[in-house]
């Protein structure tokens, strides 16, 4: 083997390994969430045969319900790994279980929708049990996203019932 071939394979060698020791780490790190928290996330659109009025109501009125327009109109002046920045508070549970993960893959997730504030909704679909949703929804549930710098920001503070239905 050449001296070059030998540095090629010593490379091949050391990204098999540290993507193997990846994969490793993120089952380990993922796989106890995924099992402590049966719970994930369904869309809106599978809230619509219950709660017809909240549905028609958010879909009207919240501009949550087509927040993912709003990242889309900016991307062309973002790069790849900026844009995706967004997805944290204008698309539904980007990062957690069963979360948005791309256009492609989740489109049902792709706007900020009922779950941002109720929390993953696949147990209650099944159940009718208002118990298996988060419960007495305070401004703590907004924070993550309307966080203080962004209220300081546009000088405005979500109001507790503002921006649903
Ligand atoms: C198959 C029917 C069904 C589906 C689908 C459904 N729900 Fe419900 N939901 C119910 C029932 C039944 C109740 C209990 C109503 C009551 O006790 O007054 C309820 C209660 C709730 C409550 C609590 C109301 C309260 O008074 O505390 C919320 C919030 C809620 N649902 C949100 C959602 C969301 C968000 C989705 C979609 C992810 C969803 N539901 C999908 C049937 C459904
Ligand atoms: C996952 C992130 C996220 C969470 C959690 C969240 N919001 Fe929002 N909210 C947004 C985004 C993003 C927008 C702006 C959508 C757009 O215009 O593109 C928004 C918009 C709003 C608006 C503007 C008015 C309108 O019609 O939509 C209000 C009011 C609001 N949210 C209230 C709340 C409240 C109250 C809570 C908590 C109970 C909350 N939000 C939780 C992301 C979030
Ligand atoms: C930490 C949460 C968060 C992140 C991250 C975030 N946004 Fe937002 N964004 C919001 C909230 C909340 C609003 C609602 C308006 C407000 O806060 O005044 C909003 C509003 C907007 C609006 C105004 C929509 C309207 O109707 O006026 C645009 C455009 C927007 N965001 C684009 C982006 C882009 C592009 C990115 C990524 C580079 C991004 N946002 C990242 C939370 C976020
Ligand atoms: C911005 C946060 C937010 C979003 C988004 C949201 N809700 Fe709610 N929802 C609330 C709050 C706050 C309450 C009041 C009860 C509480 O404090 O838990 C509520 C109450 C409800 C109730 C109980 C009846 C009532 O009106 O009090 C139902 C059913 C419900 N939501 C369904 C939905 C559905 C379905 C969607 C999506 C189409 C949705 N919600 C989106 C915040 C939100």
């Amino acid at each position: 083997m050449t001296e070059n071939a030998k540095s090629i394979s010593y490379l091949t060698l050391c990204y098999g390994l540290s993507a193997m020791l990846g994969l490793v780490g993120f089952s380990l790190q993922n796989l106890p969430v995924w099992a402590a928290s049966e719970k994930t996330y369904v869309g809106s659109d599978s809230c619509q045969e219950c709660h017809e009025f909240e549905y028609k109501s958010f879909k009207t009125y919240a501009k949550k319900a087509h927040s993912y327009k709003s990242i889309e109109i900016m991307k062309k002046g973002l790069t790849e790994a900026e844009f995706r920045t967004c997805f944290e508070c204008h698309t539904t549970g980007f990062g957690q279980p069963g979360g948005f993960q791309s256009v492609q893959d989740t489109p049902h997730l792709k706007n900020a929708g009922c779950e941002v504030c109720h929390g993953p909704g696949s147990l209650h679909i099944e159940s009718e049990d208002p118990s298996d949703l988060k419960e007495d929804l305070t401004a703590k549930d907004c924070e993550s996203c309307h966080n203080a710098e962004r209220v300081a920001a546009f000088d405005y503070r979500p109001l507790i019932h503002g921006g649903a239905h």
